[in-house]
């Protein structure tokens, strides 16, 4: 029917003749267009409805109705948009104000270290490996010559896990050192071998400033024909230099561990006094037996280095506890 087309034209029209009115006063000569009395738009369209014929009158009156309610609806809700609505010259927004500028993190002491660490060590020929943080006996205690009887296995030094435990059917805990990565490493290749692993490793000691029940270590093992001490001593000395400087003073202190014979305590100086920063040793032969080495054919060096007192060191951070407690006034300095 032509009638319901010219209806549809006209709603269509209307609608979007709202759509673009910006003011009252633009919607004030929308509605007189559309809906006035006298000369609308709609009046028009009413001549229509009375030409209509007698069966077409129904339809065409009901869509009448609708038309004009739905363009009356539209027209007012945009005009309590309009009413609302602030141009942008009396906005409370003022886009020529400077911004906020984000806050960026940084990386953590601890991380920045690690990487570094990594780096030299890379430098120095030394391949990353990662070895597990929840361990077994074997790696932990069994394969590093570590004796049934030994103090380090009391439940009381060490983080065993009961679940896991029950679940793996043998003891289970958090490593409490990374030389179980030694052992995993050499479980794993043939010699020669270089390799550092750096992660957390886990001690229930009491924190005070120089401990805590969870910190870091670099692990490093170097194994050929033909490793000695004096070399042990040469990757551990440059090492200390090229991170903490030429002037570090380090010593090492002959020591005893089940997985290294001899073993050295190493130390560097701070302030007045001496602070251990790790061990080492040459790898006791009963270690290489236990992962199929044959002590007769190679030898080999291992140290395992506390990174949070290096990191210390460098940063000067006086209590390691700081590391930890998440507060970004300290962590913003790095
Ligand atoms: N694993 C020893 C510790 O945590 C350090 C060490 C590593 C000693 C390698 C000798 C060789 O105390």
């Amino acid at each position: 029917m032509d009638i319901l087309n010219a209806f549809n034209e006209y709603e269509t029209a209307a609608q979007s003749a709202i759509a673009d009115a910006t003011s009252a006063e633009q919607l004030e000569q929308v509605r007189i267009e559309f809906l006035g009395q006298k000369k609308g738009k709609l009046r028009d369209l009413q001549a229509l409805v009375g030409k209509a014929t007698k069966e077409e009158k129904p339809v065409v009156g009901k869509r009448f109705n609708e038309v004009r309610t739905a363009v009356t609806e539209k027209l007012e809700a945009r005009l309590a948009e309009v009413a609302t609505a602030k141009t942008a010259a009396e906005s409370d927004f003022d886009p020529t104000l400077p911004g906020q500028a984000m806050a960026l993190g940084n990386l953590h002491p601890i991380t920045r270290t690690i990487t570094h660490f990594r780096e030299l060590m890379g430098r120095f020929g030394f391949r990353v490996v990662e070895g597990p943080e929840i361990e077994d006996e074997l790696h932990n205690f069994d394969s590093l010559n570590i004796p049934m009887e030994h103090p380090a296995r009391d439940p009381l030094d060490n983080f065993y896990i009961a679940t896991a435990t029950a679940m793996a059917g043998g003891p289970i805990l958090l490593r409490s050192q990374t030389s179980t990565v030694q052992i995993r490493t050499m479980e794993q290749e043939k010699a020669p071998i270089r390799i550092v692993s750096l992660g957390r490793v886990y001690r229930p000691d009491a924190m005070d400033p120089t401990h805590s029940c969870m910190f870091h270590q670099m692990e490093g093992l170097m194994v050929d024909t033909d490793i000695n001490m004096a070399q042990l001593k040469t990757v551990l000395a440059m090492f200390a230099r090229s991170f903490l400087g030429p002037d570090v003073e380090i010593r090492f202190r002959p020591s005893f561990f089940p997985f290294t014979e001899p073993s050295v305590e190493v130390d560097m100086k701070w302030g007045d006094s001496w602070m251990e920063i790790g061990g080492a040793g040459m790898v006791d032969p009963n270690v290489f037996r236990s992962v199929g080495y044959d002590p007769e054919k190679v030898s080999g060096f291992a140290f395992g280095l506390g990174i949070e007192r290096f990191c210390m060191k460098h940063f000067e951070v006086d209590d390691i506890r700081r590391f930890y407690e998440n507060d970004v006034r300290f962590l913003k300095q790095f």
